[in-house]
């Protein structure tokens, strides 16, 4: 295909396709190596022709410039919160509200999963996303839309009739997110997010859009909005045509003819919330029929024709028992609390994470005491409280020696944990290997807790390049090991070797460097040795890495031990260098361009994402740094500024014949 403007069209309709398919239907077809080197043609000729980029193009979800804070926008209609129903009493209640008010008219109820998230409206126009704003105080919220572009369920583009809509619904992260999320910000000395809620948020709320790009939300519709009223009669047909749009709506919801049965969705999704990838904290209650709401009106807060049935909290007292302590991959101790068992929605608990010595502290928790714990979001239920000092009561010492390998202890100033430093340590070594193998690092398929517990205690893997020599034979030794499942297992071994660069220095778990700061090392410099080879200084040239991340690698790669490691992973052909995509320099590198008036093709925005795609900066105000500005009709104050300070004017076609490149 020679004609670069057909293959970007192409490229941009086919992973929209399966961006689709993956993030809102959960059905991919192909890999995620393969939607990655699709992704990468299109940043490649995207680079290569400017005059090509689009707002809406699949390869803007990675996070624009960051900003310098939130606009306040008007919502077109108040975003209105719910009442609540807290048991079935309730729910009866509002069900009889809604049959007086009605008058004996036949009416339904549509009922969803209420998603434990923050809720957004999303805005298009011509059939592209053009604003997103979170709900604030449901008349004013905050412009978001640079990083909502970075959700992969919210379609950028869509096909539909209606030239201007808006779309509501909730902002959510998902559990694995959430605790990935935290591992990561463990791992790096921050602090956790309480639940999903919080840090969905934390995510979505920042001025640096890459950061939500990193963080991996999902966002869920539930209203179809036409000039601020609904866009259908029926609700829901609003959230078919949702999803036939290709917004994610959640597939879990029914229409119902009476109060029985809304009871008994709100009563399976009680017991069956666990089953579901993302927090859930009761069932939205919906009369269907647009009319009938309308006819039911609202109080000063809510609508009359819908009700939130809030699940109980999933708390509850316990004992304390004793604490134990668990090794993680990077030596880490942590205190975990042994408790009487107890039911906390459904599920029975034993255990709760105490995290490190400082958070035992900040609970004022021995052993013996009665706590409240919570489940939300971990898998690992947390200790909120102490509800109850125990009679007899006995203080938790972090111990000095590993209670796995004997090895010392340590806990260096300023750092909450504290840390085995054998690196031989045996529950060291598994984690790494889980580590290693895990999602969104080298991807290895059926390398969980079991195989790893086996692979190390019979000394089969003494570092993770063993996994590299293992042989259907040596596999087929362990227990319930049959050859189909040995074949697989060393099948998606050998596949994880095409993973890039960047997995393979997140896999590498040097402190500090997860997955997102390994993408900018391997932008940066392009192969792992000359990141093992730069200096301290040299690795602060990279994006996001401080002095502490710097070190930290510059002594991973000092260590004798990580770099036999590194040679025999180069040996097994993992992947040591990188294509990076993004425009380096560029025509406009070291430009800075100042936009006024109204250019006759370009709309503001895009022409400055033209001009920072090829390397230069677009600035607010016109000053002795400025270079050009580039004036449209009625242009304002500016180019007055310009002619005093000498700086020249171009338009439109001037512009465009800069960007080209040489
Ligand atoms: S409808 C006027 N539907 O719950 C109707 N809300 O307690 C307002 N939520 O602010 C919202 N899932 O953040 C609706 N399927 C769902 C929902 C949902 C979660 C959240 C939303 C809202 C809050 C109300």
């Amino acid at each position: 295909m020679h004609d670069p403007a057909t293959e970007v069209e192409k490229l941009r309709e086919e992973l929209r396709r399966h961006e689709h398919l993956y993030y809102v239907l959960d059905q991919p077809e192909i890999t995620d190596a393969e939607y990655d080197a699709l992704m990468r043609r299109l940043q490649v000729l995207e680079a290569e022709h400017p005059e090509l980029g689009a707002a809406d193009s699949p390869t803007q979800r990675v996070g624009g410039k960051p900003r310098e804070g939130f606009t306040k926008v008007h919502h077109t209609s108040q975003m209105l919160s719910l009442d609540n129903a807290l048991n079935e009493a309730e729910v009866r209640d509002f069900d009889r509200r809604v049959r007086d008010l009605l008058g004996g008219e036949p009416f339904r109820y549509v009922t969803e999963l209420k998603m434990d998230g923050l809720s957004m409206a999303a805005h298009y126009r011509g059939g592209q996303f053009v604003q997103a704003v979170t709900r604030g105080d449901g008349l004013v919220g905050e412009e978001v839309t640079e990083n909502a572009r970075t959700i992969r369920s919210l379609p950028l583009r869509v096909k539909t009739e209606i030239e201007s809509f808006e779309v509501r619904g909730e902002t959510v992260m998902n559990r694995r997110a959430f605790e990935r999320l935290n591992a990561e910000r463990e791992e790096r000395g921050l602090s956790r997010f309480a639940n999903p809620r919080n840090a969905a948020a934390g995510s979505l709320r920042v001025l640096e859009p890459q950061i939500t790009a990193s963080r991996r939300l999902d966002y869920y519709t539930y209203f179809l909005f036409t000039g601020g009223r609904a866009a259908f009669d029926s609700h829901w047909q609003s959230l078919e045509e949702l999803s036939r749009m290709g917004f994610k709506v959640n597939p879990h919801r029914t229409i119902a003819s009476g109060v029985e049965e809304v009871l008994a969705f709100c009563a399976e999704w009680e017991s069956r919330r666990e089953e579901l990838p993302y927090e859930i904290d009761g069932v939205v209650i919906k009369v269907d029929s647009v009319e009938q709401q309308r006819l039911l009106g609202y109080t000063a807060k809510a609508p009359r024709w819908a009700i939130a049935y809030k699940y109980p909290a999933r708390q509850a007292v316990t004992t304390v028992d004793g604490i134990d302590v668990q090794v993680g991959r990077t030596g880490a101790l942590t205190p975990v609390a042994h408790l009487k068992p107890v039911e906390v929605g459904g599920v029975t608990v034993s255990r709760a994470t105490l995290h490190n010595e400082d958070e035992i502290e900040r609970l004022g928790l021995e052993i013996g005491d009665q706590v409240v714990i919570e489940r939300s979001g971990d898998v690992i239920p947390r200790v909120v409280r102490v509800h109850a000092q125990g009679s007899y009561r006995k203080r938790f010492r972090m111990p000095s020696a590993c209670p796995v390998c004997g090895g010392t202890v340590v806990r260096e100033e300023g750092e909450a944990a504290s840390r085995c430093i054998n690196t031989n340590c045996s529950a060291r070594l598994k984690e790494s290997i889980l580590h290693f193998a895990s999602r969104g690092v080298m991807n290895i398929d059926g390398v969980g807790d079991a195989l790893v517990d086996q692979l190390v205690d019979r000394g089969m893997v003494e570092s993770v390049a063993d996994l590299y020599s293992l042989t259907l034979e040596k596999l087929m030794t362990l227990e319930r090991m049959g050859k189909k499942s040995a074949g697989n297992i060393l099948r998606n071994i050998g596949k994880s070797k095409q993973n890039p660069l960047p997995r393979v220095l997140s896999a590498l778990g040097i402190r500090f460097v997860g997955e997102r700061t390994a993408v900018f090392l391997a932008e940066t410099f392009g192969s792992l040795d000359v990141i093992a080879g730069a200096g301290i200084e040299d690795l602060q040239g990279a994006e996001e890495v401080g002095p502490k991340v710097a070190e930290s690698v510059f002594q991973f790669f000092r260590e004798p031990r990580n770099r036999e490691l590194v040679e025999r992973l180069r040996a097994e052909g993992l992947q040591f260098t990188y294509l990076s995509t993004r425009p380096k320099g560029g025509p406009l590198k070291g430009l800075t361009f100042v936009l006024t008036g109204t250019l006759p093709h370009l709309s503001r925005e895009e022409a400055a994402r033209r001009i920072e795609a090829a390397g230069g900066k677009v600035s607010g105000s016109v000053s002795k740094k400025t270079h050009y500005v580039v004036a449209g009709a009625d242009p304002g104050s500016k180019i007055v500024k310009a002619q005093e300070l000498g700086i020249p004017v171009l338009d439109e076609d001037l512009l465009l014949d800069l960007l080209r490149p040489e």
